[in-house]
């Protein structure tokens, strides 16, 4: 178990995830500014590239919920869901390269530096970081902005 909220209602929406293929189950929840909170969970697919991570099922939560210039922390959480129906194992589940481009572009849009929590599975070892620091010089909205009309 984790004592920061967020990482266990990303834990609990790794319960959720449908992953038959790899059997790492990833949860994530997304926190806007006012505390109002979007779970997500990955979802694969038989055919195998059309697999959804978990960052980018909250993150389309989120965006029905409050919308995405106003999300402020994201928690990822994945490991093994064992016969007990339990979340375990694993290291800290961080954002793949694609997750982080999508949180880059709500971060760009709120100009907030989003937190991102990371979690193992059961919630005792966490990684607290920020966008900017997972992806450093990205591309996003602000960029085609720039490049003028
Ligand atoms: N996965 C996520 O949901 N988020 C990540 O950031 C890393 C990977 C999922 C995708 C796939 O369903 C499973 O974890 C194994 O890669």
């Amino acid at each position: 178990m984790s004592n920061d909220p967020l990482v266990e209602r990303a834990r609990e929406a790794a319960l959720k995830a449908y992953a038959p293929y790899s059997r790492f189950s990833v949860g994530a929840a997304v926190e806007s500014v006012d505390g109002e909170i979007a779970l997500g969970a990955n979802m694969e697919n038989a055919c195998y590239r059309l697999g959804i991570c978990a960052e980018i099922s909250a993150l389309t939560a989120a965006r029905q919920a409050f919308g995405l210039d106003r999300v402020k922390r994201i928690a990822v959480a994945g490991g093994h869901v064992g016969a007990d129906g339990r979340l375990t194992g694993a290291g800290p589940v961080t954002p793949c390269g694609g997750c982080r481009q999508a949180i880059y572009e709500a971060a760009d849009l709120s100009g907030i530096d989003i937190e991102v929590i990371s979690s193992n599975g059961d919630g005792t070892e966490t990684i607290a970081s920020t966008i900017r620091t997972l992806l450093p010089h990205g591309f996003g909205p602000a960029s085609l902005a720039d490049a003028g009309d």
